[in-house]
């Protein structure tokens, strides 16, 4: 059966898999990926035809309010992940191993990967780290799950590197290329290079058969992500260099959040239109 459809966007895959990512990388076709947590921003991201919805562990500073990615639990991403997967029709679905849920064990990551996949519907999950996270990934391609690797910045290591800080400079350049041929050679689908040199993106993808996924790593990546906070600026404050900004949601909930408080003071709201009759 094929699974080419004619969609409002063109012709396009019916429901969106890892070889369809891998087939586009041979192709030369670029394409996207973008955060979502919740059941309308997915059915949107969806219907845009974005081929993958991560449910990031961003969730931690851009759900759920902490500082960092470190606190969120396995719990509250299974949660935003079920919604997320019960809302798309063709996006495939990453969800994000938190912090803690993987590291200490091939098994154990094995174990919180079968979670997302059983409970929460995703269709792949993700992780960080390269070479170290070899046997986890291998454990979880042999049992079935699709795994997309995270190196150059990854969030969950935050206070071991020191900060929010480029990877992959100077010497420490060969790193970023030997953690994605080892996450490629352990069978990651896909691998995302964060806050990394643009010619060090190049090189990885240019070297690897597997799509690379970019951010903050320069316009060579067969695909790109960015958190939708901040590309369609729900977020205040100031957004990273790498972050391109299309929309400005946070004004358009502004004004109509405080256009609905006057309304409400003035009694403006509700209207008779708005007023059932006995
Ligand atoms: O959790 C997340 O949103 C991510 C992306 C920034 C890649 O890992």
């Amino acid at each position: 059966m094929s699974e080419e459809v004619d969609a409002p966007y063109g012709p396009t895959i019916k429901r969106v898999r890892t070889h369809h990512l891998q087939e586009m990388k041979r192709r030369g076709e670029r394409w996207a990926m973008l955060t979502a947590y919740d059941m309308y921003t997915a059915q949107v991201f969806d219907e845009a035809g974005v081929e993958v919805l991560l449910v990031g562990d961003s969730a931690s500073n851009n759900v759920f309010g902490n500082e960092t990615s470190l606190p969120v639990t396995v719990e509250e991403m299974l949660s935003l992940t079920r919604g997320v997967s019960r809302s798309v029709t063709r996006s495939l679905v990453l969800g994000d191993l938190p912090f803690g849920s993987y590291q200490a064990s091939a098994e154990q990551g094995y174990l919180t990967a079968t979670r997302f996949m059983k409970e929460a519907g995703a269709h792949a999950v993700k992780l960080e780290g390269g070479r170290e996270m070899v046997p986890q990934i291998e454990r979880m391609t042999r049992g079935g799950i699709p795994v997309c690797a995270h190196i150059g910045f990854t969030p969950q290591s935050e206070h071991a590197l020191g900060g929010y800080r480029i990877q992959g400079r100077g010497e420490t350049a060969q790193r970023i290329l030997d953690d994605a041929k080892a996450v490629q050679d352990a069978g990651a689908f896909a691998v995302v290079l964060e806050m990394v040199p643009g010619d060090v993106a190049a090189r990885v993808t240019e070297e690897l058969e597997i799509p690379t996924v970019g951010i903050g790593a320069g316009p060579e990546c067969d695909a790109q992500v960015l958190v939708w906070q901040d590309a369609f600026g729900l977020r205040s404050g100031r957004l990273p260099r790498f972050v391109k900004q299309y929309a400005d949601v946070r004004t358009v909930l502004l004004d109509a959040a405080t256009a609905y408080t006057q309304d409400v003071r003035s009694g403006t709201f509700p209207g008779p239109e708005h007023t059932f009759e006995t």
